[in-house]
């Protein structure tokens, strides 16, 4: 088959692979969705905000990319039926998932509402594994496939202020680690990225003020993720530098410790920084409608 002009040079997209990534209205997702954009991949790109995700749809036709996409909550069952029978109807497979959407919230587990735990893990956790059960039946007809899901360095550095979501990340990579073994006689591959922290809307969310600590470029982790898509491999963690951290931290509880906890004492001051921006929003918004008559 013939190398289609202007992509990148693998063979891999040729005969128009489609990949599925799900939480593509903005950061991470939206940013592998542009990534692969220069391999010549067809994208269904999933997300609940329809303005984002039309722009993102925007900037891909402009990159003459096929996309088709999606408003849909992977909580939602409806939704996620609805996600797969689009794409099959639109382009006749699914050859890669990004289980990508997901959230974060900064809080201490003794003041977390329930309604937000809930979130967290029908978000997480099992929003991830149901489009996962979906996907791979199809996958396995089809003899091949690739599932990437998003975990987090967090999985294996946990911080308290974030116990839930750390704890939903962990059960994201141990999912990964299981079905791997699982799926890999029908040509199915799963790959796990564990980012650190990186400049996305991740932190707004979280309810965090992202001035409170350094966080790296997002262009550069899509990058990573887009050759992972290329070039499967277990567990991508990025920044690099996280790979001698991580390994230190699981094998050294006490080293494990000396990196968190400092991390976990930056998040509860970002938490109260933010906080109190807010209020004075609120204070200020309060004093405006009070001026008018
Ligand atoms: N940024 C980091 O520092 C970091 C580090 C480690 C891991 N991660 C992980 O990376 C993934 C992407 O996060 P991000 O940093 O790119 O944050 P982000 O900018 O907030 O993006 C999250 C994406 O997920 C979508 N989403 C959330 N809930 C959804 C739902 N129920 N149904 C469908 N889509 C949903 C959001 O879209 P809508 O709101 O429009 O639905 C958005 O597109 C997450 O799983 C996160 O845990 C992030």
């Amino acid at each position: 088959m013939s190398k289609k002009k202007g992509y990148k040079n693998y063979s891999f997209f040729e005969d128009g692979k489609v990949v599925l990534i799900t939480g593509a209205s903005s950061g991470i997702g939206k940013n592998v969705a542009l990534a692969l954009a220069s391999y010549g991949t067809k994208l269904v790109i999933v997300a609940r905000r329809e303005k984002k995700l039309i722009q993102t749809t925007r900037q891909l036709r402009k990159l003459k990319i096929k996309v088709l996409p999606i408003i849909g909550d992977i909580r939602n069952k409806d939704d996620r039926a609805r996600i797969i029978e689009q794409s099959l109807k639109k382009f006749g497979r699914i050859d890669v998932l990004i289980n990508n959407a997901g959230l974060g919230k900064a809080n201490l587990f003794l003041e977390q509402p329930i309604s937000e735990i809930d979130e967290l893990i029908e978000t997480n956790i099992l929003g991830l594994i149901k489009m996962s059960k979906l996907v791979i039946p199809i996958m396995k007809e089809q003899n091949e496939g690739h599932i990437i899901n998003l975990s987090s360095s967090l999985a294996l550095l946990p911080v308290y202020p974030f116990a839930v979501y750390c704890a939903t990340k962990s059960a994201v990579k141990t999912f990964s680690d299981c079905i791997r073994d699982e799926v890999k006689e029908y040509g199915i591959k799963v790959s796990t990225v564990l980012p650190g922290p990186y400049n996305t809307e991740f932190h707004k969310v979280a309810g965090l003020d992202d001035s409170s600590y350094q966080s790296y470029s997002v262009s550069k982790l899509a990058e990573k993720i887009a050759k992972l898509v290329i070039k499967p491999k277990e567990n991508l963690i990025q920044p690099w530098f996280f790979i001698p951290l991580v390994w230190i931290a699981t094998r050294f509880r006490f080293i494990r410790r000396k990196i968190t906890l400092p991390i976990s004492k930056s998040i509860i001051e970002g938490k109260i920084k933010k906080e109190k921006v807010e209020f004075k929003k609120e204070e200020e918004e309060l004093k405006i409608t009070v001026e008018i008559p």
